[in-house]
């Protein structure tokens, strides 16, 4: 008997509590988790590591078909290394929404995406799962807090490594927002079927449940 393959798309804004869910959510229903962010970034760091004009998109259109991208067990790896921390540096996050923007960069992901999403029911967390990479998903959840309260996330927050005071955080989550919504290919938008969680008031357990609910149709 063939299982029932289901995929859950979650996007929403930077620190709007995407993928500490999405890990969440794969623990409970025992399914596997994307996080479509750290492909970004992981591009991002090779191409600074590896010494690309980041402004020159030609040449990281050539640079990144010498990229190979695998996802295992959780783990992003570029050409054999396994990424981790490094994704999570200041340099990476600041200019992450550029090299996002660039379409070359967006198709390379989007397909290793949708061929990871074919396999396994997974939930895959980002900023355009619902819209573009899988417009038919099972499910469709977009994430939203107020700039204010995932700058206090992102500050409480051991892995993101900044050294940025809370004003500063709150006008990066604004600047990304604006860069990641206004860009031109596959903008941050909510796709017309998702539902919208506003997490501003709620704990993690209580989003949790709000989306197992809608899940389960209870
Ligand atoms: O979720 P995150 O903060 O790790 O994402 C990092 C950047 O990657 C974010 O600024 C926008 C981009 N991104 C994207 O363009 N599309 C996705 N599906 C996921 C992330």
């Amino acid at each position: 008997k063939e299982k029932k393959v289901f995929r859950i798309a979650i996007d929403g804004p930077s620190a709007s509590g995407k993928s500490t869910i999405s890990k969440y959510l794969s623990e409970i229903l025992a399914i596997d988790y994307l996080d479509t962010g750290a492909m970004y970034r992981a591009i991002t760091f090779y191409l600074l590591e590896n010494g690309y004009s980041l402004t020159d998109e030609n040449e990281i259109e050539k640079g990144i078909k010498k990229i190979i991208l695998k996802y295992d067990n959780n783990n992003i790896i570029i050409n054999n290394k396994i990424l981790k921390d490094e994704l999570r540096t200041e340099v990476v996050t600041k200019n992450v929404s550029l090299i996002s923007s660039y379409s070359s960069v967006r198709s390379k992901l989007v397909n290793i995406q949708r061929e990871i999403a074919k396999k396994n029911s997974i939930i895959l967390d980002g900023r355009d799962i619902g819209t573009v990479v899988l417009p038919n998903a099972e499910y469709k959840f977009f994430l939203v807090a107020d700039p204010e309260v995932r700058a206090r996330r992102r500050l409480k927050d051991k892995n993101s490594r900044l050294n940025m005071t809370f004003d500063e955080i709150v006008e990066d989550i604004k600047r990304r927002d604006y860069l990641d919504s206004t860009r031109a290919i596959s903008p941050l938008k909510k796709a017309e079927d998702a539902i919208v969680i506003d997490s501003s008031k709620l704990t993690i357990n209580e989003v949790v449940e709000n989306i197992l609910k809608s899940i389960r149709g209870i």
